[in-house]
């Protein structure tokens, strides 16, 4: 896990990122009013974002990783190198990055093991003047997965 700072982070890495705060504007927040956009870079090099969606039954909301690997799923891809994440208030730039919550990084370790790869996560404040980045190990050790049920998903891949 490190801080980066903006100039020295990769093309594709500053690529997801912008694509993350593109679709951030798209989310459905009326309860929160709180924005996430999160990019993912698939094995075969396509970008697919997802931003958060909002329920009256706040427990049904869906987080904008979440629902970017759900539109991945849908288009058939489950293999992926790396995931930008970013977030702004509602008349507020972000101070902290926006990390992912506990039950979108069980989601994201579940695709890592389809991947055979240890995912990396670029996470971003609103103006990029703290970004950190660390892999899905970092962010979850010691993960119950696929491997605890003895179960092979490698032909999801
Ligand atoms: N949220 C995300 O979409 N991703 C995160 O990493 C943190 C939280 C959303 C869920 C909810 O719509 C809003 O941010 C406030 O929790």
């Amino acid at each position: 896990m490190q801080e980066v700072k903006y100039e020295n982070l990769e093309n594709i890495q500053r690529e997801l990122l912008f694509e993350a705060e593109r679709v951030m504007e798209t989310a459905y927040n009326p309860y929160s009013h709180f924005y996430v956009g999160a990019a993912l870079l698939s094995q075969d090099g396509k970008i697919i974002t997802g931003s958060n969606v909002e329920n009256a039954a706040y427990g049904s909301t869906v987080c904008a990783e979440r629902a970017a690997i759900l539109r991945a799923n849908a288009r058939g891809i489950r293999t992926f190198d790396k995931l930008a994440i970013i977030a702004r208030g509602e008349g507020f730039d972000t101070k902290t990055i926006t990390a992912p919550c506990g039950s979108c990084r069980q989601m994201l370790f579940e695709f890592s093991q389809i991947s055979e790869k240890n995912l990396e996560v670029i996470m971003s404040t609103t103006k990029r003047d703290k970004i950190i980045v660390a892999t899905i190990d970092e962010l979850l050790p010691l993960a119950f997965g696929p491997k605890d049920l003895g179960i092979d998903i490698k032909k999801y891949q």
